[in-house]
């Protein structure tokens, strides 16, 4: 039975806690079955609430004993907390609770649970009351001892938060170690963990001259798997001392693999805990993809504990700020890393598409919510890409509107002011402005914090007018935004938009400048443009908006061939694109490929200045979802049959291009991950994909051949994944023996399983006109694929590799005619949710969008939600998405 609290929490009812935490003692006798916590607590009266019961969070708590000052107290239990209604009278006294948890039975994993025989937490954000009582909220901050005590046989390793203080020995072949942790912290930010693992070491020395010890903590077997983490780590210390003045606080840092997790990783003080799949990498092992995932994931725990922990949350709806800003942290960590001008623009590229793939969809959707949220039922709810990316892109903004140097004065006032504290979103905004008086942010900071309290992708439309005569060109920009949930009306955002007006051919006719559109519409004059300009507007993506550039064809044409912005040469590529594919699904039929535009992608694939990189990102045409993004009424099969047919026509009428791009982009030399290898093996993977495809439907079976080879023999897994990948895309007969050999080598591996279930689960449906079969078969697959012995629902990557790969990922396997998609959603949601609630609310989401499906699609996708919403025992992530996707719609 569910026992948490089913209240709606809103932002407003904020108060301070009526007591504080100052010291918490933790002593952790480990037993899978039945450990026992014994916790005294050093607390306080906040004096501003002079009277009033304690009360404490617990949740699937056996408690054991509950003492004050050494004194029995008496205490009852209401909804989820432990009420002590006569607490000590003193300002300051000692409270000591035993309880016991159960952590081989939490399949929640959340608080203390086991994973292939060792224990782990996981405390963010409310973990910590299913380990013990506690003031389980961000602005009850105390310094922790913690003590664990278990087997030393199967846990030779103890950890937890700050300085090994003292380890022995104790009897019954069991062992201790003690752990101190001088920096207060909120619960959230707790960890331990014990088990069989090994670990890499490197010591660093940081700039001020400290020694610090880094280690990463994994299983026996995977030691090999953790260099690219540990060059991660030590290029982020590195890099957060360099660029903020940051350095690293603790003589110890640690960090841990676990293979049952709920999210990615998590930055517990000096023990951050990490996804396997995002920590353990090694070139047969993690594509280049993996490899820059993990640098950024090192990098944005590692940074959370400057932005998180030494400042952090006052409530949960202040997320964004650790969450935005640590997000702009690592995105800005990894373009630094990723070196020339090109792999930044790259970098810039992939976080705008992830932005505009993800989070755009949220925001139009019935889960819609500000970056600052002003109500939830379940927090686990709002760790969403609005409060990680749109958080980052607010962020962006105001490093844009006050410059490289002011965002660096602004984030050193506001450390100045906030260490040690939990603080709010406004408490940042408002350091950034304070350091750069007399800025747009300053003079402008109450309406520049509408992107923090309102919800919707605020639209921009922009219009030219160039009077030859007068030399003079007028630009217009007007906003809108729609409704959100609970928002009906929006106010004007401040919204900067970099510009520079070039040529036709290219030539620059300004210099850039930042434009800032802070009402309804706004006008500005240009003099002395020679010649008709084409605007390059909201270069790099300046803003989070929709713009509507209103550019012709031949404008956009000029952009892709001269931009010296990579967002918007990209931008006007990919528009030309998706205005092929649009015009198709709105007249029917096939989308037709313009000369112009196959000889500019064309161009744009053999020019000798464009990264390898950068070409791919171009080329590739628009994900499914993102083109669904912008159509009122979406048809899944529809889509997916215009894209695949442009992959065709793409694959033919540049077919000696692709030929050219595969030979020239090899790579001879040893791998590396970084971004120049990489590119040229993106590119080569891409033309690899085109040329199966081409022969496939030519009847051609030379380069399937040559793809499996590849597959068989690859020396790194992004080719062996592009190869597999080429065939399984190109309905190639000999994606079954090479999905057979993927199985074989993946045993005991289970990312590498992962990769298996993933790449079955996302495979693209046959379509009737090209395939010469009706879609149905990759969803039948998959489908059988729950069956499988290797499939479990316990395990979060593996439910994720198969079933948000088939009902997220797949949109034409999924949408069926016959409803069988959202059957399946609707049976698998409510198994899951009551194995882990977490992972269950996020598997939810895959049908956000429901309310713009075409019939006959739209119907079932209601039917299905509401027969989720009708069963009394869900938990409330779950209930949390299913009724806000019916009442929102
Ligand atoms: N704070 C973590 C981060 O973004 C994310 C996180 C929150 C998380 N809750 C979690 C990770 C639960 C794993 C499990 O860095
Ligand atoms: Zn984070």
């Amino acid at each position: 039975m569910r026992e948490a609290s089913t209240a709606v929490v809103q932002r407003e009812d904020y108060s301070a806690p009526a007591f504080f935490i100052r010291q918490v003692d933790l002593t952790f006798d480990l037993d899978p079955a039945k450990t026992i916590v014994a916790s005294r607590l050093a607390i306080e009266r906040n004096p501003a609430q002079p009277a009033g019961p304690l009360r404490l969070h617990g949740e699937g708590l056996n408690l054991l004993r509950v003492q004050a000052d050494g004194q029995s107290v008496s205490f009852r239990h209401e909804a989820g907390e432990l009420v002590i209604d006569n607490p000590p009278a003193a300002a300051a006294f000692t409270l000591e609770i035993r309880n016991t948890c159960c952590p081989e039975k939490n399949t929640e994993l959340s608080g203390l649970y086991t994973s292939g025989g060792g224990f782990f937490t996981q405390c963010e954000a409310e973990g910590f009351r299913r380990i013990t009582f506690f003031l389980d909220r961000p602005d009850v901050m105390a310094v922790y001892t913690v003590t664990l005590r278990g087997d030393k046989a199967r846990f030779p390793v103890l950890l937890s938060n700050g300085n090994l203080v003292e380890q022995g020995d104790l009897d019954h072949g069991r062992h201790y170690a003690k752990w101190h942790d001088p920096f207060p912290k909120p619960s959230y930010l707790f960890a331990l963990v014990a088990a069989r693992l090994v670990c890499r070491e490197q010591r660093i020395r940081s700039r001020g001259g400290r020694d610090h010890l880094l280690q990463i903590h994994v299983r026996p077997g995977d030691l090999q798997k953790t260099e690219h983490a540990m060059n991660s780590l030590v290029a982020a210390v590195a890099w957060d001392e360099a660029r903020f003045g940051l350095a690293l606080d603790l003589d110890r840092f640690m960090v841990v693999a676990v293979e049952d997790y709920n999210g990615g990783a998590m930055e517990n003080k000096g023990l951050n805990l990490f996804n396997t799949k995002l920590l353990l990498a090694s070139p047969a092992s993690a594509t280049d993809d993996d490899f820059a995932a993990i640098e950024s994931v090192v990098g944005h725990e590692y940074f959370h504990n400057w932005t998180g922990n030494r400042i952090t949350c006052r409530d949960w709806f202040q997320l964004s700020l650790k969450e935005g800003l640590t997000v702009f942290r690592d995105q800005e960590f990894s373009m630094d890393m990723a070196g020339d001008f090109s792999a930044r623009g790259v970098k810039r590229i992939a976080d705008v598409q992830r932005l505009r793939s993800l989070q755009f969809p949220e925001d139009a959707g019935p889960m819609a919510h500000p970056v600052r949220p002003d109500r939830y039922l379940e927090i686990n709810n709002f760790y969403t890409t609005t409060v990680y990316e749109k958080g980052a892109e607010v962020v962006r903004m105001m490093h844009t509107l006050v410059g490289r140097d002011g965002f660096r004065a602004g984030m050193d006032l506001y450390f100045a002011r906030h260490d040690g504290q939990a603080v709010t979103c406004d408490d940042f905004a408002q350091a950034i402005a304070d350091a750069n008086p007399g800025s747009v942010l300053a003079r402008q900071l109450e309406a520049f914090k509408r992107w923090y309290g309102q919800a919707g992708t605020p639209r921009v439309t922009a219009s030219g007018t160039f009077d030859a005569e007068a030399r003079r060109y007028t630009l217009t920009l007007a906003q809108s935004c729609p409704p959100s949930p609970a928002q009906p009306e929006k106010l004007p955002f401040v919204i900067p938009v970099d510009l520079r007006l070039i040529a036709a051919d290219g030539t620059k006719l300004t210099p850039l400048r930042t434009l800032v559109l802070d009402s309804a519409e706004q006008s500005w004059v240009f003099d002395d443009i020679a010649q008709a300009p084409v605007p390059s507007l909201l270069r790099g993506f300046s803003a989070p908006v929709r713009l509507d550039d209103g550019l012709t064809s031949a404008q956009r044409l000029v952009l892709l061939a001269h931009d010296c912005d990579p967002f918007n040469r990209f931008e006007a590529g990919q528009r030309l694109v998706l205005d092929a594919l649009l015009a198709a699904l709105r007249d029917g039929g096939a989308p037709r490929l313009d000369e112009a535009v196959a000889a500019a992608l064309r161009r744009t694939l053999r020019d000798p200045g464009l990264a390898p990189a950068f070409k791919k990102l171009v080329l590739l045409p628009p994900a499914e979802a993102y083109i669904a993004e912008q159509l009122t009424v979406v048809d899944p099969q529809r889509i997916h049959a215009v894209r695949e047919h442009w992959r065709a026509l793409l694959a033919a009428s540049l077919h000696e291009d692709w030929l050219w791009a595969w030979e020239q982009h090899q790579v001879a030399e040893g791998y590396s991950p970084a971004p120049d290898q990489a590119g040229r093996r993106a590119l080569a993977g891409l033309a690899l994909d085109m040329l199966c495809l081409h022969a496939v439907r030519q009847g051609d079976a030379t380069w399937p051949g040559r793809a499996y080879q590849r597959f068989k023999d690859a020396g790194n897994l992004t080719e062996r994944m592009d190869a597999i990948g080429a065939l399984v895309r190109a309905q190639s007969p000999l994606a079954e023996p090479a999905l057979e050999r993927l199985h074989a080598l993946a045993q005991g591996d289970a990312l590498m399983l992962d990769r298996w279930f993933a790449l079955q689960a996302s495979a693209p449906e046959p379509v009737a006109e090209l395939h010469g079969e009706a879609p149905g078969r990759v969803f039948a697959r998959a489908k059988a694929l729950l069956k499988h012995p290797d499939f479990s629902l316990k395990n979060p990557n593996r439910t994720r590799s198969l079933l948000t790969s088939l009902c997220g990922g797949n949109p034409a396997a999924f949408h069926r005619a016959d409803a069988a998609g959202y059957v399946l959603w609707a049976e698998r949601l409510i198994e899951l949710d009551a194995i882990n609630a977490h992972v269950a609310g996020r598997f939810a989401r895959v049908m956000d969008r429901w309310a713009s499906l075409a019939e006959p699609y739209r119907h079932a996708a209601r039917e299905a939600i509401a027969r989720v919403a009708a069963r009394t025992d869900l938990s409330n992530d779950v209930r949390e998405v299913v009724t806000r996707a019916l009442e929102n719609a």
